[in-house]
């Protein structure tokens, strides 16, 4: 064990999360960069990964969180950088894997303020890394990084130019991998019949849980936030259930769509779906439960191959590249690498989630 290792143990954990070794994750390449930043004036502290920019400048998004201690925060920010290098080298996107977290400050806060001294801090990597929004920040936020900085995307564009919220394009992503799972892991013709958890009714589930409800899916969902669950069970007539029942729902698919760390020693076990295929990064808490959820004969797509309509959206955009419908298209080509995904473990026997990584590295190896 290294210094740098003793160091990383030494260092307490939070509650859900591994001890951080400051020079990469465990089993995976090192981070490029790292950038901690403070500015005291708005009371910032963030932190930008740049996990690779072997296939152009780091692109993700930026999310505001509460985070239990300041090492969470950074396995956040390493854990999704390196998620984005996958997702953008899966998603054939000519841009590497990079993510900002910043910690939500304690008390009442003045945003703008907040948001320009992150977009001065984007602009201080010279174009390294790219920003979007994320869990917790907005299209104004978005508008707000943009004064400071061009290394920014998610905003409406003036004369009618593509741009804006991804989100609708992640969810679009998200029901076409379900689409191609029910077909080619149940012998479904389609999603109409099939019954699927919502878990999270965000700006991704509930444009989600509409797509399948129009498709003639049946579906249950979850929230904690009481008015989002009313929503579905109006519009799509859906079946609500507890926050803490939704995992364990005897459905074809679960979606999860809230936070991470989801599929977990404690939940795998209790996982009832036939398959796992939703939006939130990260949902694996450990690479063992994907092989835990293989064992068990449920089908898990790994988050960064299924999500990845939101960075489609946002590279076009950053790019000047493309229009609604061409965008819709590169955001559907997500079901034919869940095609391909398949045949890969079909071949290999291992679990979706160690195939997928692989895939992705080589991807990230060859560049192309
Ligand atoms: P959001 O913040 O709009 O929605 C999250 C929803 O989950 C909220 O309605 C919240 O009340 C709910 N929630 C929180 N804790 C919960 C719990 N324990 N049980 C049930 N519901 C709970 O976030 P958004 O944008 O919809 O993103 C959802 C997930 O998808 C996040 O993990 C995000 O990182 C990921 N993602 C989002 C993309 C996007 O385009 N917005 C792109 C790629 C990934």
């Amino acid at each position: 064990m290294n210094a740098i290792t003793d160091l990383a143990r030494a260092l307490p954990a939070s509650a859900d999360v591994p001890a951080t070794p400051l020079f990469g994750l465990p089993g995976q390449t090192p981070h490029e960069r790292v950038l901690l930043v403070t500015d005291a004036a708005s009371g910032l502290k963030a932190i930008v990964a740049v996990h690779s920019t072997a296939r152009g400048p780091a692109f993700g998004g930026c999310r505001l969180w509460h985070y239990a201690d300041d090492l969470a925060a950074l396995t956040d920010a390493l854990r999704l950088a390196q998620g984005m290098s996958f997702k953008n080298a899966l998603a054939g996107l000519p841009f590497g894997g990079g993510k900002a977290v910043i910690v939500r400050p304690e008390g009442s806060f003045d945003r703008e303020s907040l948001f320009a001294a992150f977009g001065r801090a984007v602009q201080s990597l010279g174009g390294r890394y790219i920003t979007a929004e994320d869990v917790g920040t907005t299209t104004d936020d978005m508008r707000v990084v943009r004064r400071e900085t061009p290394h920014v995307s998610g905003l409406p564009r003036d004369g009618g130019a593509f741009g804006g919220d991804p989100s609708p394009k992640t969810a679009w992503g998200v029901f076409v991998a379900i689409d191609a799972a029910l077909r080619e892991h149940l012998d479904r013709v389609s999603v109409e019949g099939a019954t699927v958890a919502v878990q999270g009714l965000g700006a991704v589930g509930m444009h989600l849980a509409a797509h399948l409800h129009a498709a003639g899916a049946k579906l249950v969902v979850a929230d904690v936030n009481a008015a989002r669950v009313d929503e579905a069970v109006t519009r799509f007539g859906a079946t609500a259930l507890s926050p803490e029942a939704i995992v364990a729902a005897d459905v074809d698919v679960l979606a999860p769509c809230a936070l991470g760390a989801v599929l977990n020693a404690l939940s795998v076990p209790r996982v009832r779906a036939k398959i796992v295929c939703g939006a939130a990064n990260n949902q694996l808490a450990q690479p063992e439960d994907g092989d835990a959820l293989h064992a068990r004969g449920v089908l898990y797509l790994p988050d960064y191959l299924v999500n990845a309509g939101g960075i489609v959206s946002v590279a076009r955009e950053h790019l000047g590249q493309g229009d609604e419908q061409s965008v819709m298209r590169e955001v559907s080509t997500i079901g034919e690498r869940v095609v391909e995904l398949l045949e890969r473990v079909r071949r290999e026997g291992r679990a979706p989630g160690r195939v997928a990584d692989d895939w992705a590295r080589e991807r990230l190896a060859s560049r192309l």
